[in-house]
């Protein structure tokens, strides 16, 4: 490893020892690099060939952060944040009145205001203690799951204390006893190894912008197979449909509206921007991830 070469790519180390990655890390140069290069072409104009390029980068991208967490490339959706991700888990999926999400005390906002809202439709959500060292106790969820739990949400690494929780435990308890577990890996990715499966988990989410060093604006939401036809993504637009399963065309305007027929694509796209994605970013945070 060459420490020399890679200071280099992130000048604040020219005047500052940065320490600050948990919030949000210096953008290394190489990535700064890649959205001007991808804007710097785009400058050239949208050709048929260019949107190929770009769709190519997108999936390569989504490719790579499946080997990143030992997922595959179906199960992965490029979203903007963590809040994104959790908001569409709680969005997505049916709940019935007297559900119960159980979280930890822990957690940062991005990771309980999407379930607290949930309140409206009669979902409870219940908060956890932490013990003493900031951990939680694998067996306090284990404890409280009863018939109406649904999902347990928790982060792998708390903001506050910077220690590692007891997830795949936690995970285990929470598939033996068929309670959806989502994991919140913001702090975690890119700092320690984040392997979905020793996880157990069914959902994970970060954003990029913190030791990922990718573009802030960008998010990773994993969702595991079999899953997403239980789920209904929130937004809907052209570039979420599966072309192949809907009755529309690109061409098509709202006069096909009445009889249109349309699905959301299969994958975990899905839930990807219904709308022009921020390419530009992506082809920064496909250089992060690289
Ligand atoms: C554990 C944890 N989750 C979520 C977030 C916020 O993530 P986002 O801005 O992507 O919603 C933070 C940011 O500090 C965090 O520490």
């Amino acid at each position: 490893m060459d420490l020399e070469k890679i200071r280099a790519d992130f000048p604040v180390t020219r005047h500052t020892a940065y320490l600050e990655n948990g919030g949000f890390s210096p953008t290394p140069m190489p990535v700064a690099k890649a959205v001007y290069e991808y804007l710097e072409e785009a400058g050239s104009g949208f050709t048929t060939q260019f949107i190929g390029k770009t769709l190519d980068m997108a999936a390569d991208t989504r490719a790579k952060l499946a080997s990143f967490l030992g997922g595959s490339q179906e199960e992965i959706a490029i979203v903007r944040n963590t809040a994104d991700a959790a908001t569409h888990v709680a969005a997505g999926l049916e709940w019935e009145e007297g559900d119960k999400i159980l979280i930890s005390e822990v957690e940062h906002p991005s990771n309980w205001l999407p379930w607290v809202r949930l309140q409206k439709m009669g979902v409870k959500t219940v908060v956890v203690p932490v013990k003493q060292d900031g951990r939680v106790d694998p067996e306090d969820f284990h404890r409280l799951i009863d018939k109406k739990t649904r999902l347990i949400a928790l982060n792998h690494i708390p903001s506050p204390s910077g220690i590692i929780q007891p997830c795949e435990e936690v995970g285990k308890i929470a598939r033996d006893s068929g309670v959806l577990f989502y994991v919140d890996a913001a702090q975690s990715a890119g700092q320690v190894r984040v392997d979905v499966k020793r996880l157990n988990c069914d959902f994970l989410a970060f954003t990029c912008a913190k030791f990922m060093c990718g573009p802030q604006g960008t998010g990773v939401f994993y969702i595991r197979n079999g899953l997403l036809d239980k789920m209904e993504p929130s937004s809907i637009g052209w570039f979420n449909i599966d072309h192949d399963k809907s009755t529309i065309t690109l061409g098509d305007f709202a006069n096909r509206a009445v009889e249109a027929e349309v699905k959301t694509k299969s994958t975990a796209e899905a839930f990807e921007a219904p709308g022009t994605p921020p390419w530009a970013l992506i082809a920064g945070l496909r250089r992060a991830v690289q």
